[in-house]
């Protein structure tokens, strides 16, 4: 037996030989950056649920490139906040854009309400999660 073998009981190493081919699935290294995003000066960009995590730092990111950004989201009062956070630390002021995608017809709402305001999309971020629960689980869709 391998000193390796002798550290680490066999049922051990057999889970982890199982779970190598999963090491596949991790992201490798990011080739991409922020700072290789063009300008955007004149791209309006939609971002939904862009008031929090990976939502709210792709406005940023979007913002720093001079693009045209609505957050699209439920809550006023966060959206708020977040477009004065971002502003301090870019600069640019991003749109509130209400949209509950839990309600459908709050969703056509809210296109009404873009497509009154521009007439272009440039691009759609689906960022936003919806987790839909029952009394046994969750789901996000
Ligand atoms: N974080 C990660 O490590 C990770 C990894 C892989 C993929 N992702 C994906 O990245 C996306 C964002 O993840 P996150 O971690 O940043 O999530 P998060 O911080 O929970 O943000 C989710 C956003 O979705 C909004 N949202 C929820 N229900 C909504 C509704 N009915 N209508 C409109 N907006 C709604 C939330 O707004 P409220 O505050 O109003 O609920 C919030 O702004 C998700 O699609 C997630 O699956 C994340």
């Amino acid at each position: 037996m391998t000193t390796a073998e002798k550290r680490c009981p066999s049922p051990i190493r057999e889970l982890k030989n199982n779970l190598a081919p999963l090491q596949s699935f991790s992201p490798p290294k990011p080739k991409f950056s922020t700072d290789q995003i063009p300008d955007l000066t004149g791209r309006v960009m939609i971002v939904t649920g862009g008031y929090a995590g990976v939502g709210k730092e792709t406005v940023k990111a979007l913002l720093q490139h001079n693009a045209k950004v609505y957050i699209a989201a439920r809550n006023r009062q966060k959206a708020t906040e977040a477009i004065a956070d971002l502003k301090a630390q870019t600069g640019q002021a991003a749109l509130f854009l209400e949209l509950d995608l839990a309600d459908l017809a709050a969703v056509q709402k809210s296109a009404q309400e873009f497509l009154s305001k521009e007439h272009e999309l440039h691009v759609l971020f689906n960022n936003a999660i919806i987790t839909l629960c029952t009394d046994s689980s969750c789901e996000e869709v």
